[in-house]
């Protein structure tokens, strides 16, 4: 039987190379500019696989492969994405892509891709399917991941382990932003006994109050207009396995009492449903948030507080680690010459001091991502300092202590960051409090970047989690502007 692909790219030429290696291959071959044309062939024509290009003139990759998905469900998907794109890519596997290619792709991988993509249409089922992707989800997240000498993260490492062997006590991850507080909770799921059933993050700022019940419990069919057919939420989805609730603090105190039902006695409804479910899974909640002070305030349930906190972890800043900077400054360096081909042998001493003592408000995203752009852009023995490129620190996080505890540099670098934002922003910023800068700084980056939160959230050096939530604390939203 020959099979037939559907090529998306709106890069003519890719198209046409692709087709012609493929057709040779002896599949047909259907192409399709942009992601309305090809869900028009989609809905026409009958298609076996779909190779996927991430940015289309006129929809995001990824809208493409929901719309798809929703027209069927078992079409197998791969998505091509650039440079950096890992975390669209992850994004992409759980709206289930089949598998994911990084440009530029080379034609004999995208052979061998398609055909083992489409070996395991013929061999197994699509629940066996599922159980592949969460297998290659597993090795990316190798709890061996987790550098670092430390006490206090050898100490954190220790609990991990006992953790992971305790089938079902909840655990309340706590840290600043890039502490690591995801990489600890998939590293105590692959620990544990449940490492072979979903790991499921949702991220309680990121989905808009009214979507969050749906997508933790579920609906049945009716329950809203748009209600056409009855959907799992993820309790039902994680059973047997872990859910990972991030940035629990931002969970509206309505949604935290249903929680902390389910928390009780482990059973919910749908919405609109009247079964009761019952599931068996670990909860795992994170935030950055000062919990206690919120409870305080009367922002957080003091009774989910005391329901998450059984087993608390709280990861301390990079700053705090001693040389753990240096360790995993130098496990990224050694991972980022595999993945560029480069060959960077270490870091200069400037280098090192300046990674010893800058207070990384970032912390180990920071340090990452300043390692993978040195090592990207450099072909050199050694960086220098000056390779680092550290140039504006979140001045939203622990200012005093960085004044405390850094030196020089730090001071410098702000000098240059208030430089750039009452030059480029017409700020006078020795009249704003800090957060009044932090606010005017995001509306800014937003409105300069189109609303884009990727872009912005990379071009101030924070993830989209934290740009949402401090979105949400400043009231920032497009329709206001
Ligand atoms: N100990 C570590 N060793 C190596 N890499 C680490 C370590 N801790 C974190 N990282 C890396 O740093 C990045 C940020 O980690 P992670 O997403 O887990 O942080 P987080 O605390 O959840 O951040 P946020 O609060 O901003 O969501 C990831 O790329 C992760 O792999
Ligand atoms: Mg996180």
């Amino acid at each position: 039987m020959s099979y037939s692909i559907l090529l998306v790219d709106d890069h003519k030429n890719t198209i046409r190379i692709w087709s012609d290696i493929l057709s040779e291959e002896g599949y047909l071959v259907l192409s399709a500019e942009t992601g309305k044309q090809a869900l028009d062939i989609f809905q026409e024509e009958k298609i076996d696989l779909v190779v996927l290009d991430m940015m289309l003139p006129d929809m995001k990759g990824l809208e493409v492969l929901e719309k798809i998905k929703e027209i069927k469900n078992d079409i197998i998907v791969i998505m091509v994405t650039g440079f950096g794109g890992v975390e669209t890519a992850v994004k992409a596997m759980r709206l289930g892509a089949h598998n994911y290619r990084t440009k530029p792709v080379e034609p004999e991988d995208l052979k061998e891709s398609i055909k083992k993509a489409l070996e395991t249409l013929e061999s197994i089922s699509s629940k066996e399917q599922v159980e592949f992707i969460r297998n290659r989800q597993k090795k990316d997240f190798d709890p061996k991941n987790i550098i670092g000498k430390s006490p206090a993260i050898k100490d954190i490492l220790e609990i991990v382990q006992k953790v992971a062997t305790s089938e079902s006590s909840t655990v309340l991850i706590r840290g600043e932003t890039g502490t690591g507080k995801e990489l600890i909770a998939r590293g105590i799921h692959y620990l544990s006994s449940r490492k072979d059933y979903p790991f499921i993050d949702v991220n309680c700022t990121a989905i808009p109050e009214n979507l969050l019940e749906s997508e933790l419990f579920g609906y049945e069919k009716g329950a809203f207009t748009d209600a056409k057919q009855s959907r799992k939420g993820v309790f039902e989805l994680a059973d047997g396995g872990t859910l990972f609730l991030d940035e629990i603090g931002d969970m509206s105190y309505a949604m935290q009492a249903k929680l902390l039902r389910v928390l009780q006695d482990k059973i919910f409804k749908k919405v609109g449903g009247s079964k009761r479910i019952s599931v068996n899974i670990r909860i795992i909640a994170s935030t950055n948030m000062d919990l206690e002070r919120a409870v305080k305030e009367n922002k957080f349930r003091e009774d989910l507080y005391y329901r998450l906190k059984v087993i608390p972890i709280t990861l301390p800043p990079l700053r705090k680690r001693e040389d753990d900077a240096i360790i995993i400054a130098n496990h990224y360096l050694k991972q980022f010459n595999k993945e560029f081909k480069k060959n960077i042998k270490g870091f200069n001493d400037d280098a090192l001091k300046l990674i010893k003592s800058y207070s990384w408000p970032g912390n180990i995203r920071e340090l990452k991502n300043i390692i993978e752009r040195g090592v990207l852009l450099e072909s050199v023995d050694k960086l220098t300092d000056k390779h680092l490129m550290i140039q504006l620190d979140d001045i939203s996080d622990k200012p005093e202590e960085m004044i405390d505890e850094n030196i020089m540099s730090v001071q410098d670098k702000n000098q240059v960051r208030s430089d750039i934002l009452s030059s480029q922003f017409n700020l006078h910023l020795d009249s704003l409090t800090l957060e009044e800068a932090e606010k005017a700084l995001i509306k800014k980056v937003l409105e300069l970047n189109n609303w884009n939160r990727n872009t912005v959230a990379s071009s101030i050096g924070i993830n989209r989690t934290t740009l949402y939530s401090k979105m949400k604390r400043y009231n920032i939203n497009k329709n206001q502007m």
